[in-house]
């Protein structure tokens, strides 16, 4: 959507029998976040209620009429609907209303194609917007079928559609082996690091929600935090150091949101990884959005979906200095289990945040062992001290006794020491 004068985009927001009209009007809202976030200009938007899909145009005749009027005077460069639509719909909706008709997941992948940086991320979002393009191929030759007739349907036009996929899928298969030498180099970065004991830990949370804010102000880093959508898409790890000095490193990842196109969440596996590999998972909320819940009901579920809801979490509710008293008490009363409150940006609750952390480590990443180890193996006393948290030591005739905070891979790999 990267033009030199600003796109002006006319949205229209769903409500369909399947959703509440509250959750409805909040996507709205989101979708005309997602339009500013993209570089376009709102002019105008409207909310519409669908009470039954129309194949060939997704509106009744009615409203596709009513909103050809509202864009006359407004006249738009482009419509968005926030929802997703088949490539026959689209084209449909374009013909009757003379402009570019987009929806919600072209919408989001079109940000992430400007937001994406890295090699990785360029690469991810090439993938999903091919993965999106695909299956619509079919629909944008079917007219040429059409006009061929029913018989002899493998005319001029079907075999254009299939030199167009075979393009579109071969350059799939090129986007994925190049993916896959990024990530090889990648993952044995991360395998490097895996093997120094020094636990991961990754922030995760719906877009705005003020991770990468959190992230800067606990690790000191200057990355950009912005009031826009998707601000972080390649994820960045810093060591930082607890208040008992030691050290771990965090993760800062992609935001989520409802309705995250699927081609996304296939495409970004490697970036889940780094949250797959994490030993535990901050969950930052917006406590101050109207739609909080939903939100975490939207990260909750794609953790689940990861395969990843056994893993350790902390909720960090945040942006708690937007907070007026009475809805304070109403999070007083639901209060959820673990959780913990800040304001990344005031720079409240920081400390109580890293010891939640260091105490949740303790509880579910270390295990503390006793282990001697005999005075000849003098060098891995001092791997032990260099890396590990080191709880008390007695000198003895047969070698070291220590007591240890020990991190799953060294837990196996110093098992034999162990002592009762
Ligand atoms: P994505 O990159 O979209 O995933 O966003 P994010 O979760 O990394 O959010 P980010 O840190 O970019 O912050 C989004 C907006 O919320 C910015 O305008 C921040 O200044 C604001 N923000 C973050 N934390 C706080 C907070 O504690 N209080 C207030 N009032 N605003 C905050």
């Amino acid at each position: 959507m990267r033009k030199d004068r600003a796109e002006k985009a006319y949205v229209l927001g769903i409500h369909t029998r399947y959703d509440t009209r509250y959750h409805a009007q909040e996507s709205l809202e989101e979708a005309k976040n997602l339009v500013i976030t993209a570089g376009a200009e709102l002019t105008g938007n409207e909310f519409v209620e669908i009470r039954q899909f129309h194949p060939a145009t997704f509106f009744g005749q009615g409203k596709v009429e009513e909103v050809k009027q509202t864009l006359l005077n407004l006249k738009p460069d482009v419509v968005i609907v926030d929802h997703e639509l088949s490539s026959v719909q689209v084209r449909n909706l374009e013909n009757t209303w003379c402009t570019r008709v987009i929806d919600r997941t072209e919408l989001i992948l079109d940000i992430f194609a400007q937001r994406a940086e890295s090699k990785e991320g360029k690469l991810q979002v090439e993938l999903a917007q091919y993965q999106y393009l695909l299956p619509r191929l079919v629909g944008a030759w079917t007219h040429f079928s059409k006009q061929k007739g029913g018989i002899g349907l493998r005319g001029p036009g079907e075999t254009q559609l299939e030199v167009d996929r075979r393009r579109v899928r071969e350059r799939i298969a090129m986007i994925k082996k190049n993916l896959k030498k990024v990530i090889s180099s990648r993952q044995i970065h991360r395998e490097k690091r895996l093997a120094v004991p020094i636990p991961t830990i990754s922030l995760v949370g719906y877009t705005n929600a003020g991770k990468t804010t959190l992230f800067n102000q606990i690790s000191g880093a200057t990355e950009l935090a912005e009031n826009k959508l998707f601000a972080t898409l390649d994820p960045k790890t810093r060591k930082i150091r607890l208040p008992s000095g030691q050290k771990i490193l965090m993760s800062d990842t992609v935001g989520f949101i409802r309705n995250l196109p699927h081609q996304l969440v296939d495409s970004f596996t490697s970036t889940f990884e780094e949250v797959a590999a994490s030993g535990l998972l901050l969950h930052v909320i917006d406590v101050s959005h109207p739609d909080r819940a939903q939100q975490i009901e939207t990260v909750e579920n794609l953790i689940s979906d990861l395969g990843l809801s056994d893993k350790p979490i902390i909720r960090v509710m945040n942006k708690v200095d937007r907070l007026d008293e009475g809805l304070e008490g109403l999070i007083e009363e639901n209060s959820l289990h673990n959780v913990i409150k800040v304001s990344a940006l005031e720079n409240m609750g920081i400390n109580t945040l890293l010891s939640k952390i260091e105490d949740k480590l303790s509880q579910c990443y270390y295990r503390r062992m006793n282990l001697l180890i005999p005075h000849a193996d003098g060098k891995i006393l001092n791997e032990l001290y260099t890396h590990c948290s080191v709880i008390s030591s007695t000198n003895t005739p047969q070698g070291a006794q220590i007591e240890v905070n020990l991190p799953p891979k060294w837990q196996a790999l110093y098992g034999d020491y162990e002592v009762a």
